[in-house]
């Protein structure tokens, strides 16, 4: 039987992420190209619980492209975790006539979005949106370049003072237990090295950066700390290395949420332009239950299943090669 897609939701849900705006735009545009009608879900499932909805045209996203965050607003719902919570989200759903949802965000939010699928038959697209860039299927997540970048600008600055008093600096990165922002920017920044969850524990990465000789050629030193229970975080790291070696002026900076924020790189743009054009078509397509990525340049398919489960790993000749150029 044929079931013609008339209407679909929006929303935005999880941490915030730049070129969120740009994915926003997209999927309304390329619906109403389409002859679909759009209707913005506000702050995620919380808003879909509370039937916060408002029908959007063309204008509606203009202009928004440039925009950091999100102007759909986004939360993270504890209701939504409830059946009973999911039940009132339905209800919101069938009210407004919404016959599919397009889900922009992380790892939680797909969960979110495959729970609907699964209980309430709704169809769901996910476009990934993260800075973390830990989604399985895709290279690239919407968010993830902007905040690298950022990530990138920092350093650069922190060294300056670093190199003028001879100091080693832990900085710290955010990440939600994946390695991608701290292992990249520490290569973009000629960083000495990263510590992240992916690899051994973080005593064994401290050490072997102390082994390295961190100290023999050079007077100051950047290492790039994942936020992770595995690593430790960037003050525990200091204060250990601080104990082993009192003669070294260790400080430590955490970088927090100014990585979530600014305006997104044209890379995160166009990245959500098109993931954003492709969960449309992926609708059109009767797709049901998927998250459209990027694989070596090419939209793909992804079952949400997999997306969620999956474990994206960082990349071994990254690893390698910051240890090569940290010497
Ligand atoms: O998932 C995105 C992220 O920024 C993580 O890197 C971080 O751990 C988390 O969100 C922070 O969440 P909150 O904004 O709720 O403090």
């Amino acid at each position: 039987m044929e079931y013609k897609i008339k209407t679909i939701g929006v929303l935005t849900s999880g941490g915030d992420a730049p070129g969120m705006n740009a994915a926003v735009r997209a999927v309304t545009r390329a619906a109403i190209f389409n002859n679909i009608r759009v209707k913005a879900i506000y702050r995620g499932y919380k808003g879909l619980i509370l039937g916060e909805v408002k029908e959007f045209t063309t204008q509606d996203v203009s202009n928004i492209i440039q925009r950091g965050g999100t102007i759909l607003k986004t939360a993270r719902s504890k209701e939504f975790m409830t059946k009973e919570g999911r039940d009132q989200a339905y209800a919101t759903i069938q009210r407004e006539e919404i016959d599919a949802i397009v889900a922009i965000g992380g790892n939680g939010t797909f969960a979110g979005a495959r729970a609907l699928s699964q209980e309430y038959n709704v169809p769901v697209i996910g476009i990934p949106g993260t800075i973390d860039n830990d989604l399985w299927g895709t290279d690239m997540t919407i968010g993830y370049d902007t905040a690298m970048n950022t990530i990138m600008d920092c350093i650069d600055k922190i060294k300056d003072t670093a190199s003028s008093h001879e100091r080693v600096f832990f900085i710290e990165v955010m990440g939600r237990d994946a390695g991608f922002l701290a292992l990249n920017s520490a290569i973009a920044a000629g960083a000495e090295a990263a510590i992240i969850p992916e690899r051994r524990t973080q005593e064994e990465q401290l050490v072997s950066f102390i082994g390295n000789g961190f100290r023999k050629s050079k007077n100051s030193s950047i290492v790039v700390v994942s936020e992770s229970p595995e690593t430790g975080g960037a003050e525990a790291l200091a204060a250990k290395l601080q104990q082993l070696h009192p003669e070294y002026d260790v400080r430590v900076s955490i970088l927090g949420h100014l990585q979530r924020g600014g305006s997104p790189t044209a890379a995160d743009r166009i990245l959500a332009s098109r993931l954003g054009v492709a969960a449309i078509q992926a609708l059109l397509e009767e797709q049901r239950c998927i998250m459209v990525g990027i694989k070596n340049d090419e939209i793909v398919y992804v079952p949400l299943s997999k997306a969620i489960a999956e474990h994206k790993d960082v990349h071994q000749d990254k690893v390698h090669a910051l240890q090569i150029l940290a010497m």
